[in-house]
């Protein structure tokens, strides 16, 4: 057993726990990661339950008038993040390895002071999720990942038609409604945040929310099926058009998330682009990670998928590629940033594009500093390889791209120092322990 917490226990002290049981101390020092190289990688990675549909299911749970029991939920800073938000609301949570139970209080805070809010960007569901438990809710600004420009605009113009006020004062959020309306929304951007915030908000209200034009990611539907097993009457899973009839009253659930696919496909592209005999990462749904695959197939890689696991090994090298990322099912923007380090590990010019966000290319900077021939052109990253990256000491910046440069630090024929791995760890469960199942040797140090 890993721990146990009860609800009256201070869930913060739990961050103790999720880096490896390497204590840091929060908003103190910042976390150096210590990654000694090792090309020859292989072995196996249990993959946890998802982060992004974990960030939408906790927000959602307080839409349930009991208790709500979650399993596979991965033991990350940013669902610890949401829970703590979630008790200073006046939730009883309690968490025993990857599962948790969320009790629902009496009386409900509406005003969420929490600074926790500007940590990360999940905690903009409790929008649509206090919309419809509790018609209003003040909150802050979400953070995340300085990824460029990320409006929520969506998301609001979406409110506003269910017939929702919406003030803002300085960097807050108020919004409020007397009676919430289902209403016909044609979303501009199939926006996987603005699909799942609307379908929270319409879960409860009154008559029936269309959304067109909604996200397809395997995510949105994860947390529709949530919904579902508490009562929600929610149609058209997997298709571009989601109707949602509201409901009155949610019931207890057990409910088990899916496996992480951004997290599986970070492990098989470190798997490709390291010289072991296979890696296999297993606890997957192999068709939500058809596009990377795909990819990786048609570059030279052999795969082998058996129900819910896939191995990857390669006999010759990789061919070179372009690639664009685009929404689901295309090549998901969340790899987009770990898969430019394998493009070191190619022979002659590779690219990918990313067309969701500006400025998702933290990696390059720090790649460069490792000996890549790498570059932004417009919204291309363009590679020419192969070279043999040296180790260095790295900076990162944001979620994925830390990912990127700890497969690079893997690749690396030496020990490479990463600052700011507290991004890392909002996002990938227990690392340390599985990359040491691949042979790789990497700690925390603190600066
Ligand atoms: N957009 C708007 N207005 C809106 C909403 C989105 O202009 O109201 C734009 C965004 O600026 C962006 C594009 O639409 O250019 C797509 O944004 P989307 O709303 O789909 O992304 P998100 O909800 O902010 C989620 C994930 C991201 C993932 C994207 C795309 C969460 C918490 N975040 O973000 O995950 O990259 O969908 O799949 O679910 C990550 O895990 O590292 C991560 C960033």
């Amino acid at each position: 057993m890993f721990f146990i917490k009860k609800s009256n226990q201070k869930i913060g002290l739990l961050h103790k726990f999720i880096i490896d049981k390497i204590y840091y101390k929060k908003g103190g020092n910042k976390m150096i990661m210590e990654i000694q190289g090792n090309q020859n990688l292989t072995g196996v990675v249990n993959i946890g339950g998802c982060k992004n549909s974990a960030v939408a299911i906790i927000p959602a749970s307080i839409l349930c008038d009991e208790e709500v029991r979650l399993i596979n939920v991965p033991q990350i800073d940013d669902c610890f993040t949401l829970l703590e938000i979630l008790k200073s609301m006046g939730h009883g949570v309690t968490i025993e390895d990857n599962e948790i139970i969320i009790k629902p209080c009496k009386k409900i805070k509406y005003n969420i002071k929490s600074d926790l809010v500007v940590k990360l960007r999940g905690s903009y569901y409790f929008l649509g999720s206090m919309l419809s438990k509790n018609k209003k809710v003040k909150t802050y600004y979400p953070g995340g990942c300085d990824l460029g420009s990320r409006p929520i605009n969506y998301h609001l113009d979406g409110f506003k038609k269910m017939n929702v006020t919406i003030k803002t004062k300085k960097n807050m959020l108020i919004l409020k409604t007397k009676k919430l309306i289902g209403e016909e929304i044609n979303l501009e951007f199939p926006s996987v945040g603005a699909t799942i915030n609307i379908m929270l908000a319409a879960t409860k209200a009154e008559g029936t929310t269309i959304i067109n034009n909604c996200a397809l990611e395997p995510e949105v539907e994860d947390v529709a099926k949530f919904l579902i097993s508490m009562g929600a009457n929610i149609t058209g899973l997997g298709t571009k058009r989601l109707v949602i009839n509201g409901v009155k009253k949610l019931f207890k659930t057990t409910f088990t998330l899916m496996p992480d696919r951004i997290e599986a496909g970070t492990y098989l592209i470190l798997g490709a682009a390291a010289n072991g005999r296979a890696l296999t990462v297993n606890n997957v749904d192999t068709h939500h990670l058809k596009s990377l695959t795909n990819l990786l197939r048609s570059i030279g890689c052999t795969i082998l998928e058996k129900d819910n696991s896939v191995t990857i090994s390669k006999s010759k090298p990789l061919k070179n590629f372009a690639i664009s990322v685009s929404p689901y099912p295309g090549f998901p923007t969340d790899l987009q940033q770990p898969l430019t380090t394998l493009m070191t590990q190619i022979e002659g010019a590779s690219e990918v594009t990313e067309t969701i966000f500006s400025n998702r290319f933290s990696q390059v900077e720090e790649l460069l500093k490792m000996g890549a021939d790498i570059k932004v052109v417009g919204n291309t990253v363009k590679v020419m390889g192969k070279t043999v990256l040296m180790p260095g000491k790295l900076k990162a910046k944001d979620l994925r791209g830390s990912a990127a440069l700890v497969i690079a630090a893997c690749l690396s024929e030496g020990v490479t120092t990463i600052e700011n791995m507290e991004v890392f760890f909002r996002g990938y469960e227990y690392p340390i322990k599985k990359l040491a199942a691949l042979g790789i040797k990497c700690k925390i140090i603190s600066r």
